[in-house]
């Protein structure tokens, strides 16, 4: 497996490097630019579907000027890997969980806080607020700025052999969460045993026992086919991580005003569809499961937020990190 990673990681730098060259000479000989833009889902997931729609309103509003050539499914590495890739200015751009950027900037860390969002609503007023503004850009300072966030609904536990209806069902089970501290340690707060793994290794990690059971939110639940192996889906609801549309500085720099408002405008305005997307697919996608025999469960949320509560308590001993959960809990 290490050895599999290590020649995908090469072959993905190899790959990209060209791409970089590729770019150069693209932007040199006409005055079409085309920025590449990596991400990790497949192509049937809503969030990729977002993506498309900022691609075409791009394409509108420059006509043709300045256009997104899209490159899914983790073909051109992990999230981890991707976000590398753009702060050296191999990739223009990538949508990426706010999880995983926050292993680069720091301020992301809060959107990994369970239970911090009250709801739907409460999350959007504060991404699409005062603090997502402050968020979008404090990954600038590392390279990696942000552009516009999309939904990706709540994470929950699913798992293999027994269904979680309490905090104590997950005492010694191992669960996989994203590579970053704060997964890991909303993870073992709760009881479990955090695995952190990339994505794309979980399938198998799930067929083999490597782990338990896992946890994310419905469409990434099927488009990834997990629900072929872990039958039990408790809405603990526990995170409500949004995905982030990045683009290295580096590209940002070079572009002009003019192709900065069209970027801007278009992924803002691809946001509104991708909300909708994401809302159909999970009705259509709930069904889908029951025929295929996954068991949903609701259990009383009360205990899970309380056995959490130290995840929070610890982020805001950093006066930065305090100052912006008050400001959340406020507003
Ligand atoms: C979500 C998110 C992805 C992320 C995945 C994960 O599906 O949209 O960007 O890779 O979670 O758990 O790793």
């Amino acid at each position: 497996m290490i050895k599999f990673n290590y020649f995908k990681k090469q072959f993905a730098i190899c790959v990209t490097t060209v791409i970089g060259l590729l770019l150069t000479s693209c932007a040199a000989v006409s005055d079409t630019k085309v920025l590449y833009f990596a991400h990790s889902l497949p192509t049937s997931h809503p969030v990729h579907k977002g993506i498309l729609d900022m691609q075409s309103i791009l394409n509108e509003k420059s006509g043709g000027k300045l256009q997104i050539k899209v490159f899914p499914d983790g073909q051109l590495g992990s999230e981890r890997e991707v976000l590398e890739l753009l702060q050296i200015g191999s990739i223009a751009i990538t949508k990426v969980s706010a999880s995983a950027l926050s292993n680069f900037a720091p301020e992301y860390q809060l959107t990994v806080v369970p239970y911090l969002f009250r709801d739907d609503a409460h999350l959007w007023r504060n991404l699409e607020g005062e603090v997502g503004e402050q968020l979008l850009s404090s990954g600038s300072e590392y390279l990696l700025r942000g552009l516009c966030f999309y939904d990706a609904g709540a994470r929950s536990f699913y798992t293999k052999e027994k269904p979680i209806n309490s905090p104590d069902d997950l005492t010694g089970l191992k669960l996989r969460v994203q590579n970053d501290q704060m997964s890991v340690s909303m993870a073992n707060t709760l009881g479990a045993s955090a695995t952190p793994m990339a994505f794309s290794e979980l399938y198998t990690a799930l067929q083999q026992n490597v782990v338990d059971g896992a946890e994310n939110n419905i469409p990434s639940f099927v488009t990834s086919n997990h629900f072929e192996v872990c039958k039990y889906y408790t809405f603990d609801e526990h995170t409500m991580i949004p995905d982030v549309v990045i683009i290295g500085t580096k590209f940002w720099n070079r572009l002009s005003g003019q192709e900065k408002e069209w970027l801007l405008t278009a992924s803002k305005e691809s946001v509104v569809k991708q909300k909708i997307y994401w809302k159909e697919t999970i009705a259509e996608q709930m069904e889908m499961l029951k025929k295929n025999g996954v068991k949903f469960f609701y259990p009383d949320k009360k205990p899970f937020q309380i056995k959490s509560k130290p995840v929070m308590e610890n982020l805001m001993k950093d006066p930065q990190m305090k100052a912006l959960i008050d400001k959340i809990n406020a507003n």
